[in-house]
């Protein structure tokens, strides 16, 4: 493996990996137990490059976040060795099988050479250089579940998840859900205080949470009476918690489980960037994904 690399994230990154790491092994050690079982599959929709995060001012599809979020690009910049498809590959039983998504090329192409790092694994590894959203449904749609599993992580810079594509997830009722939700980083940072969010927002808004601004305008912000000029007052009522809790809610319609209290990563200065989120059929994957996600 390659010595260290500069990247972002500080001991946010590090805990949502950790918190990860502990939700593999534990799933793999039920999974072995289970013969009707033919695979148990890892799937990892924004895979990176599987030797570290890449920068994220290196990234065109994050110049938006930035410009949303600039502590980004300095204070919590760190050594950082580890990734979640490494965690994944270093999990022991291994899985039946890794999908690794990655829509930057050359991401996706460092990603290969991981096969080298694990040559016992290569066979199960399948690499795919496309939109995480457009290959998942896909998978979603056409694999047989009946006796397959996954574990899902989708860990985007920002808003790339789309609602469609949780629904999905959800109705294969085969794959336990991580979701890095980019609830400060995104969604608070588009609900400006004077609550006039301009048109390209709204349809980010809508496609995130998969309702019409009717119904998530009202979660964030008190309207009034329009004044005598016809101009309706409006307050912002938004805090991480209210998206927290809408978000959770809206889970909850696809999801027969899923985790009432989603783990705020933040950064050093209290910052908080996104919610660590899990949602899947099974009772007893949430049982232990609640356990994972203590404080
Ligand atoms: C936060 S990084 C992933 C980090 C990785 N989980 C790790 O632990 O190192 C997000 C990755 O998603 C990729 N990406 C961005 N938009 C994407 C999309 N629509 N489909 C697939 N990958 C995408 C980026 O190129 C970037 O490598």
């Amino acid at each position: 493996m390659n010595g260290p690399k500069q990247s972002f994230g500080g001991s946010w990154t590090a805990e949502k990996l950790e918190r990860l790491r502990k939700y593999l092994a534990a799933y793999v050690q039920i999974m072995k137990g289970r013969p009707w079982c033919e695979a148990f599959c890892y799937i990892d929709a924004f895979a990176g490059t599987g030797y570290n995060l890449p920068k994220p001012k290196d990234s065109p599809e994050c110049e938006s976040t930035l410009e949303l979020l600039p502590e980004l690009s300095a204070p919590d910049t760190v050594e950082f060795l580890s990734s979640s498809v490494r965690l994944a590959l270093e999990t022991k039983p291994p899985f039946t099988r890794y999908v690794f998504i990655e829509k930057n090329p050359s991401r996706a192409a460092e990603l290969n050479a991981l096969k080298h790092d694990y040559p016992e694994l290569s066979q199960r590894i399948s690499i795919h250089a496309d939109d995480a959203n457009a290959r998942l449904r896909q998978i979603c749609d056409s694999w047989d579940w009946k006796k397959r599993r996954a574990v899902l992580f989708l860990d985007p810079f920002g808003m790339q998840v789309s609602w469609s594509t949780i629904e999905a997830v959800a109705r294969t009722e085969a794959i336990d859900m991580w979701l890095l939700f980019p609830a400060g980083i995104g969604v608070n940072r588009m609900l400006p205080g004077h609550g006039n969010i301009s048109e390209a927002w709204c349809r980010r808004l809508d496609a995130i949470f998969g309702v019409p601004e009717s119904d998530w305008y009202p979660e964030f912000y008190k309207t009034g009476e329009p004044d005598m000029f016809g101009v309706t007052p409006r307050m912002k009522t938004a805090t991480i918690t209210s998206i927290s809790d809408f978000f959770v809610k809206r889970l909850k319609t696809v999801f027969d489980s899923v985790a009432e209290k989603p783990l705020t990563l933040a950064t050093d200065s209290g910052t908080a960037l996104y919610l660590l989120c899990f949602a899947a059929k099974n009772a007893t994957a949430l049982k232990i994904a609640k356990d994972v996600l203590k404080p």
